[in-house]
């Protein structure tokens, strides 16, 4: 993915594996299974970080828990995190949104791409409309808990939740998406070429402004791309309307998390959706956009898809450019095969659906 790294042949990586709850659990091994199939040159280290062991011990990460991801892995690949028995959720808070914030991974990638027109709810779409990526802020805004609540439980109660925009925050990310356009190509191999910056800055004047004033000064560091702005509400019935003009799209925590969810339903729904959470030269994480779906947990149902493209984009993130390759081309066939689970349309099971994946890609 990043090309400058792709030079030399990349020597033994070291993965993390933090499968978490629900069906983490179940997807994660057969993105392994994918892994391995390739003969990529890893080596996997489990974690059973999670709900679980939270319940156990009290354990929601260890103490230099992220120190050592950061020190002794090259990535880390993340399933997903979110229990009923856990009614504050406070493991899946400090383990994901401490990865994303202790680590600095301040670039959450979110590739948006049709793999067959069969899957999209919208009529008349086809692959080719929908290849975009969402470069969305992932350590600030309103993620970071700032605010409080005054009078709780009173007529009179007040809550305030923060907006926290840094200038530093907001200019690494609106680079890292031009420079992310400079360097990405579309999956038909044709280059990508505009910038698309969303926000709310008419209502949010303050954030937004700081927004719009460092997306403009960065564009003139990249004359050669297109440069485009939208509101978020505008953005969503667009996205809806007509999905083809989309290609970089960067934006705020908030406003990323919420049209991911809307961009991952153009592609086959959550099940399909793959994530990178990158720091560029730092150990980076990757995890399925889903959470960890409980009603379907444990039923050998869920889709591995998201799982397993999640594992080609760290791969190809780590220089394995080939190994990410073999495992996109073989998602793709079982998509256009329909070898795939119920959500959609197919007949098999998560374990069988990604045997299916490994055997495809130990026959090549
Ligand atoms: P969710 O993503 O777990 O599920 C949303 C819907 O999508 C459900 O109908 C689910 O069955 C379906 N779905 C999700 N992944 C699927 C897959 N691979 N195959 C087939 N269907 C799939 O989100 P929800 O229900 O809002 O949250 C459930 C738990 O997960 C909560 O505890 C939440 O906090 C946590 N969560 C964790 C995330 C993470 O670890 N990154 C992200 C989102 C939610
Ligand atoms: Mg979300």
């Amino acid at each position: 993915m990043d090309q400058k790294q792709n030079a030399q042949k990349p020597s033994l990586k070291r993965i993390a594996v933090i499968a978490g709850d629900g069906i983490g659990q179940e997807v994660i091994p057969q993105a392994l299974n994918a892994v391995r199939a390739t003969g990529a040159n890893v080596e996997f280290s489990e974690f059973d970080w999670g709900a679980d062991r939270f319940l156990r011990d009290r354990t929601t990460v260890p103490p230099d828990g992220f120190a050592m991801l950061g020190r002794d892995f090259d990535a880390i690949l993340a399933g997903a995190f979110g229990d009923p028995r856990v009614k504050t959720n406070i493991h899946a808070k400090e383990i994901l949104l401490g990865m994303r914030f202790k680590m600095d991974l301040y670039a959450n990638v979110r590739p948006v791409r049709l793999l067959d027109a069969a899957l999209c709810p919208l009529k008349g779409v086809e692959p080719k409309d929908v290849d975009f990526v969402v470069i969305r802020e992932n350590t600030e805004g309103v993620y970071t808990d700032a605010g409080g609540v005054f009078k709780q439980g009173t007529p009179d109660e007040i809550a305030t939740q923060e907006d926290i925009n840094t200038r530093k925050g907001v200019e690494r990310i609106i680079r890292y998406a031009f420079e992310y356009c400079e360097r990405h190509t579309k999956l038909d191999g044709s280059p990508r070429h505009r910038v698309l910056m969303c926000d709310k800055s008419n209502a949010m004047t303050h954030a937004g402004g700081l927004w719009q004033r460092v997306f403009k000064e960065v564009a003139t560091d990249f004359p050669q791309i297109e440069t485009q702005h939208m509101y978020v509400d505008a953005l969503c019935l667009q996205m809806v309307r007509d999905p083809r003009g989309f290609d970089v799209v960067v934006t705020n925590n908030m406003f990323g998390d919420i049209i991911t969810d809307l961009a991952a339903a153009l592609q086959g729904g959550l099940g399909m959706a793959a994530s990178g959470n990158i720091h560029p030269g730092k150990t980076s994480m990757f995890e399925p956009v889903h959470g960890s779906a409980p009603p379907i947990a444990g039923k050998n149902i869920a889709n591995p898809f998201g799982a397993i493209l999640t594992s080609a984009m760290m791969l190809a993130h780590l220089g394995m450019t080939a190994e990410a390759d073999k495992i996109e081309a073989a998602v793709l066939e079982a998509v256009r095969h329909q070898r795939t689970t119920q959500d959609i349309g197919g007949a098999l099971g998560t374990r069988e659906a990604g045997e299916w994946i490994s055997k495809k890609i130990n026959a090549r």
